[in-house]
């Protein structure tokens, strides 16, 4: 086990280059399957969730390997099981489901694994796929999917846009009998990245960035060379981080117009930012007025994945703020471990309130998911004294060595494993 160990109240100042997008990679690798031969996937974040998929991907009976930044991924093999501990270790192995399909034509997968945000159901992955042909049945803990007539396109209309579901049925579409249509589709940039992608393979979509996604089947699609976009969610990580620590950092390797949301929220604080073609340089004086409302929302709204990150900006601003959680049901765990800190914060369902308080303290906490880390990581580099970030596994599934990045812009961060602690 893992621990961070962080000594707050030292300015940061320098430049952090971003890592490529989780929430890009993980649907593009999955992708691979549908694809005949090689591809390379550059700008890859060396992530346990990469590890994860390129297992998933290895059990499945491909070739992987890394480059450098690279993850090379040689199609090959046709085996369509995906075994309960791998499901386990990764939500998003169910977008698998419809990479699998387009490849075998039936899978076998468990129900996806745990989760930390509340229940995170397939109900919408499922009917979709079943739209266009797919057969489901649900046996000791395994779904067992088959088309017994193909995959044939379909019009499918989303009941809520999501991101999952809409990777799903572009990736079962891509080869399917016909043409897709997908209205009320997610619209978020990794959507419009996985399109890229599989246009550059030999594949037919359009639209994807907007609500409705069109997809005509091709009987067949060649592996490529694709650069995943730069993770939004990390680049807002370190922003928020260079904002509380005080100083003056460049973000770079981003695309701030997949922030507005963010940057315009960080602008309503005070927080002084110059923004440029692919970084943002943040010049801080600590001094922040709280937002009066963070909304979390589909893209382009303000990104449930940036909610705890803000919070803990919100924790040392001037008034109080009201958070609504509109994605998920769950995604306040974070909250005890900020008040463990000293923050003043009270939830009721998916409401929270954040009154400012003029100081954090240093305190053992636990990550208590991926981005409610890194909440705690930006809120321990404000905090005055030593705060220990435990379960900090939950950190490296999505943030490729914090503490590296970090220290070399002057925080005082270090990983420590259990036994030297
Ligand atoms: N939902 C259903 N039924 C479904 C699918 C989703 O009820 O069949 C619900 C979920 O329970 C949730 C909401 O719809 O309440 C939105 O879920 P969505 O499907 O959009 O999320 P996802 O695809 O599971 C991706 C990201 C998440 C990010 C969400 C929302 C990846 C690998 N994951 O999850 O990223 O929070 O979209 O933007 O792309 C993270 O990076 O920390 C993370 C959790």
């Amino acid at each position: 086990m893992r621990k961070l160990v962080i000594m707050g109240q030292n300015e940061l100042r320098g430049e952090i280059p971003v890592q490529g997008s989780k929430n890009s990679v993980l649907p593009i690798l999955a992708a691979t399957l549908a694809l005949d031969g090689q591809s390379c996937i550059e700008n890859c974040p060396d992530i346990t969730d990469t590890e994860a998929a390129c297992d998933i991907l290895k059990e499945l009976g491909c070739k992987v390997w890394r480059e450098d930044s690279a993850v090379i991924v040689e199609n090959s093999g046709n085996n369509n099981r995906i075994p309960e501990k791998l499901m386990r270790k990764m939500r998003s192995s169910v977008m698998f489901l419809g990479a699998i399909l387009a490849k075998c034509q039936n899978a076998v997968i468990s129900f996806p694994g745990g989760c930390e945000l509340g229940p995170r159901p397939i109900d919408i992955h499922i009917s979709s796929l079943a739209k266009m042909g797919a057969v489901f049945k649900e046996e000791g803990g395994y779904l067992y999917c088959a088309c017994p007539n193909g995959l044939r396109g379909a019009e499918i209309t989303l009941p809520i846009q999501s991101v999952g579901a809409t990777e799903n049925i572009i990736m079962a579409a891509v080869k399917a009998k016909g043409e897709t249509v997908i209205l009320n589709a997610a619209r978020e940039p990794e959507i419009e990245d996985l399109q890229n992608f599989l246009n550059k393979c030999g594949a037919k979509i359009f639209g994807a960035g907007t609500d409705r996604i069109i997809i005509e089947g091709v009987k067949k699609l060649s592996g490529c060379c694709h650069r995943v976009i730069p993770d939004r969610i990390v680049a807002a990580t370190y922003i928020m981080a260079s904002a509380i620590a005080g100083g003056k950092c460049k973000i770079s390797q981003i695309c701030p117009n997949h922030m507005n949301s963010i940057i315009n929220s960080l602008k309503e604080m005070n927080v002084d930012l110059t923004v440029e073609q692919n970084s943002v340089i943040v010049l801080s004086d600590k001094k922040f007025f709280a937002p009066k409302l963070i909304r979390t929302a589909v893209y382009p709204g303000y990104p449930t994945d940036a909610q705890a990150l803000i919070m803990a900006l919100c924790c040392v601003s001037k008034g109080s703020s009201m958070f609504i959680e509109s994605i998920f049901q769950s995604r306040y765990k974070h909250v005890s471990e900020l008040c463990r800190m000293g923050a003043n914060i009270n939830v009721e369902q998916r409401v929270a309130v954040v009154e400012g308080v003029p100081m954090l303290w240093g305190a053992n906490v636990e990550a208590t998911d991926l981005r409610g880390g890194a909440a705690l990581m930006i809120a321990a580099l404000a905090a005055k004294g030593t705060t220990v970030i435990d379960k900090t596994e939950h950190i490296y599934r999505g943030y490729e060595k914090p503490e590296w990045f970090l220290s070399q812009v002057g925080a005082d961060i270090k990983r420590i494993e259990e036994d030297e602690f």
